[in-house]
């Protein structure tokens, strides 16, 4: 499989519903994790919510404060609405749960491209991250972003050879 962005890099998007919570959580911990496997310069990264309303915001306090603590900086990730020419340039559309499947649906997107970050994640069952939006657990939602980001980028080392 071959990056489809102008400049050769794979290009990641992660979306949830606000883009304020789970998504750029995942961003930062994936982006951090590719950092570490010195692949920097293959990979742009990303992500959106299917929502508008936390556009312009920065990421939730409970993500940035649980980032921070495992050593990632939270600065620099500001909340945007998912759009068609992101959508259409992505090699990778990895949503949180499955409402955010369902929302994508509206969309004009090849679905082969979309899936779930914890179907990368082999050794739990569950397929959705819960949203800590909700329920405040957002120590839970860096565990399972770590899980899924090394099972996502283990894949598309697979795929592309890296
Ligand atoms: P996220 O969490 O989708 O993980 O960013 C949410 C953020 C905001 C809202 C819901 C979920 N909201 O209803 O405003």
């Amino acid at each position: 499989m071959s990056a489809s962005t102008p400049n050769g890099k794979i290009n990641v998007l992660f979306v949830c519903l606000g883009n304020i919570c789970r998504s750029p959580m995942a961003e930062a911990v994936f982006r951090e994790l590719v950092d570490k496997s010195q692949l920097r310069d293959r990979f742009e990264i990303q992500s959106a919510g299917t929502g508008s309303w936390h556009a312009g915001e920065r990421p939730h306090r409970g993500t940035r404060e649980v980032l921070s603590r495992h050593g990632i900086d939270p600065n620099g990730l500001i909340a945007r609405q998912v759009s068609q020419d992101m959508l259409d340039h992505a090699d990778y559309v990895v949503v949180m749960d499955s409402e955010n499947l369902s929302d994508l649906r509206s969309w004009q997107i090849d679905q082969s491209k979309v899936s779930r970050l914890l179907d990368y994640a082999a050794d739990i069952n569950v397929r959705d991250v819960p949203d800590p939006y909700y329920d405040g657990r957002f120590e839970l939602v860096y565990e399972l972003s770590r899980l899924g980001s090394q099972g996502l980028l283990k894949h598309i080392r697979e795929q592309h050879a890296l």
